[in-house]
């Protein structure tokens, strides 16, 4: 990682990467020549590297497809992968000891925000306490939810740099039932600079956001696009990372610099840190591009790429237009329904390393 205070800056150049991970073992189906699409079999998984142009033949279904094997039917989702079956959630019969998850990718447009608001929502209406923070001076999850920038009294900055700020008296109601927010806006750029200074600075907004973790469920932290000192604060404080990762080509650079630094603040800040899964996004499985890219993806990350993906539809940006998630603007649309089977995932996920 290069900058003046260890922490790396936005992208990288291809040829300084390290090289992904090997790709972990995919779910073990019964009859792998009936059940794979067959253009799977015939590729050399794992040895291409990030520069070989994608391979012309796609393997990915372009929506759910159902192949009948000889005692059982599977459907193959949208990432190539038997598409298992989300149990409904039932709602926390306690609330407390957060979750905190981080939505990192140093990309900016990938998806990140929509995605924090729109996870958030979803578990929200599956009974949870969710808490959104907004943790990018852009103030992007602040405004999709109907903030106006310019008149936030208090924003994360004062609880970051005043300590006799409270998380109470920033967090706003984010107009979901069970789902607040800690709002931001440009203030937040220059937390940066100042917590340079500071004692223990990457643990600054762990400290925080304690209170925090005794009143909700799960706590979701939106960052900005860049792997700096805020980004480094959040993969402190959080248990675990979802990266958003939009379904087009360039979309797998820079990954491995992430995965490096995720490691980095693993080993030296917090061991608790996991990769919960990465997320496609604005898939279009109509073009030969998007199923070539979700191909590489699933070549890439194996089956820590989620099950879920999440289609292109306008309806994200109108409802950023309306200062609301999807899940209420448009509640029966695609989109809505994507963003919660993810919910789904994420918590059968959960479940399953608890
Ligand atoms: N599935 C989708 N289909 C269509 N448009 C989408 C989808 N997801 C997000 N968008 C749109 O793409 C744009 C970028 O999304 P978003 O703001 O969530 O990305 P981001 O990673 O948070 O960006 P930044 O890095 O700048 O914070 C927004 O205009 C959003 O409405
Ligand atoms: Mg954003």
């Amino acid at each position: 990682m290069s900058g003046a205070d260890g922490y790396s800056g936005h992208g990288t150049s291809a040829s300084e990467m390290p090289p992904l991970n090997p790709v972990p073992q995919q779910s073990p189906v019964r009859d792998a020549t009936v059940l794979r699409p067959a253009a799977f079999q015939d590729q050399a998984v794992g040895e291409r590297t990030l520069e070989e142009p994608v391979a012309p033949a796609p393997a990915v279904p372009t929506q759910e497809v159902t192949v009948s094997t000889l005692d059982e039917e599977v459907v193959l989702g949208p990432t190539g992968r038997p598409l298992p079956v989300f149990p409904e959630p039932s709602p926390p019969t306690a609330h407390g000891r957060a979750r905190v998850i981080s939505m990192v990718n140093q990309k900016g447009g990938v998806g990140k925000t929509t995605t924090t608001i729109n996870l958030g929502a979803s578990l929200a209406e599956f009974g949870y306490k969710v808490l959104l923070v907004d943790f990018d001076p852009q103030g992007s999850l602040s405004v999709g939810l109907g903030l106006n920038p310019h008149t936030m009294e208090l924003t994360i900055y004062n609880l970051l740099m005043q300590r006799d700020v409270e998380l109470d008296e920033v967090v706003v109601p984010s107009g979901v039932e069970g789902m607040d927010l800690l709002p931001s806006n440009i203030d937040l750029s220059a937390a940066e600079v100042q917590l340079v200074h500071e004692v223990a600075r990457e643990q600054t907004l762990q400290r925080v956001l304690a209170p925090a973790i005794e009143k909700y469920d799960i706590v979701l932290i939106d960052c900005q696009p860049s792997l700096g000192l805020l980004t480094v604060n959040a993969l402190t404080a959080s248990d675990s990372v979802i990266v958003p990762l939009e379904c087009e080509y360039f979309a797998l650079r820079g990954v491995a610099l992430l995965k490096t630094t995720i490691d980095k603040v693993r080993e030296r800040l917090n061991p608790r840190l996991e990769i919960d899964g990465v997320l496609g996004t604005m898939f279009d499985g109509r073009t030969l591009h998007g199923r070539e890219v979700m191909e590489r993806l699933v070549e890439a990350w194996g089956d820590t790429v989620f099950h879920t993906v999440i289609r292109r539809t306008v309806k994200f940006s109108d409802s950023t237009v309306a200062g609301e998630p999807i899940t209420s603007y448009a509640s029966s649309s695609s989109g809505a329904d994507n963003y919660r089977q993810l919910a789904k995932e994420v918590l059968a996920r959960w479940q399953r390393d608890a």
